[in-house]
């Protein structure tokens, strides 16, 4: 599966640029600020519907304008279907061949993302790390992108309450019975979020591990986890086990929740520790060990998509060989050129596509929001 083409219009520094993608490699070079990171954001909204980058629907609309959209062709075996993403201020809205539809991840490849961000996420908020598992777990469960946003409701169901009861618009009776009612089904849905989380990275803990080692260049390296539930580490994966680790921490924080108005207990607040050969990496990882992590991390959720799915996702990559030094980059590439699945990349630097292998790839130079010969 594959994107073919791509038109933008309105769309951040783009007025209107279509191009014909190759299904292999495609570079966007060009100086700073011109508009690179703005094609590759403009596949990623395409591919999974909303950009990487902070910001509003109007960040995306060209400045003065009201509206954007974005097209793309998706080649998938011998059938082409049409995206279109219409973006206003108030919505994005996604037509397939033309209908209207929410369900777009069952049609669509999905792309992962490596930028020089997401290659500081260890060190980052416990939010960071749990964005990336969840993306694990979106890409390789049938049911992982339901699970998460049936929480995500739950949780802003359970929260309105007890801000509600916070704010004195509702008794404490009141509050407790509505909460009463409504925990069996966050609570349940908090046991299958975090035991999704631990059985996926369960599961691509080897790739991870094998792709570190050949990152970092070394045998001897050892990946592990630890999913970490109130300062607790978790050993025993099972819903039940889980489910009942979630209701001991839900009776112990109670009085808390309600004075704080915020619900305290579920996935939402747990960690998950990268163990680098038996340490913790935040702490005692430098900075290069940890961008390896994660750079093992992503390799190991592509294959994984691979083996579950058939095909590999697409790949973005933000700037992020310059970021590396001359091992890594190599790892890469070669990883890159092993995968052959479609990838975005954007560079400043022409040295860059030295170390490329340029076999069906197609290069697009961006200045000022154009891409010119
Ligand atoms: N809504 C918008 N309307 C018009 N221009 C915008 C909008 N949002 C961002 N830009 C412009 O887009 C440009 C940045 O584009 P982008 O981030 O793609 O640059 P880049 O080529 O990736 O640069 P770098 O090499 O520094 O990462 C800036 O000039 C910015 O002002
Ligand atoms: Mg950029």
């Amino acid at each position: 599966m594959r994107l073919a083409s791509l038109f933008l219009k309105n769309y951040r520094n783009i007025e209107e640029c279509s191009i014909e993608l190759s299904p292999r490699l495609n570079i966007f070079i060009g100086d700073n600020g011109q508009g690179k990171t703005n094609f590759l954001e403009s596949v990623h909204l395409l591919l999974q519907g909303e950009s990487f980058r902070y910001g509003t629907n109007s960040t995306l609309i060209q400045f003065q304008r009201t509206s954007a959209v974005l097209n793309t062709f998706i080649h998938n075996n011998d059938l082409d279907f049409k995206v279109q993403m219409q973006i206003s201020e108030s919505k994005k809205e996604i037509l397939l061949n033309g209908k209207r539809t929410t369900q777009l991840e069952k049609y669509l490849p999905p792309a992962v993302l490596f930028s020089p961000e997401s290659l500081s996420i260890i060190k980052e908020s416990s939010d960071e790390r749990r964005q990336l598992i969840d993306d694990v777990i979106r890409s390789i469960y049938k049911n992982g992108a339901n699970v998460i946003s049936d929480f995500k409701k739950a949780l802003r169901t359970r929260n309105k309450i007890l801000k509600d009861y916070r704010d004195e618009k509702v008794s404490r009776d009141m509050t407790l019975q509505t909460l009463e009612s409504i925990n069996p089904s966050y609570f349940k849905l908090a046991t299958e979020l975090t035991c999704l989380r631990i059985n996926s990275l369960t599961e691509i803990k080897n790739d991870v591990e094998i792709y570190l080692k050949k990152i970092d260049q070394k045998n001897s390296v050892n990946f592990d986890f630890e999913y970490i539930i109130s300062d607790q580490k978790i050993t025993e994966n099972s819903l039940e086990n889980v489910h009942k680790i979630l209701q001991k921490r839900a009776i112990e924080l109670a009085a808390a929740e309600l004075s704080s108005g915020i619900t305290l207990v579920g996935p939402q607040k747990h960690d998950v520790i990268f163990l680098y050969n038996g340490n913790d990496s935040r702490f005692f990882c430098s900075q290069g060990q940890q961008r390896s992590i994660i750079l093992a991390f992503k390799m190991a959720q592509i294959v994984y998509h691979q083996k579950v799915h058939g095909f590999y996702p697409i790949l973005l990559l933000d700037d992020v060989l310059s970021e590396l030094d001359q091992g890594k980059q190599a790892a890469l590439i070669l990883a890159l050129n092993e995968i052959q699945t479609q990838t975005f990349l954007t560079t400043t630097d022409v040295d860059v596509l030295k170390k490329l292998n340029m076999d069906q790839s197609q290069i697009f130079k961006v200045r000022d929001g154009k891409i010119v010969q």
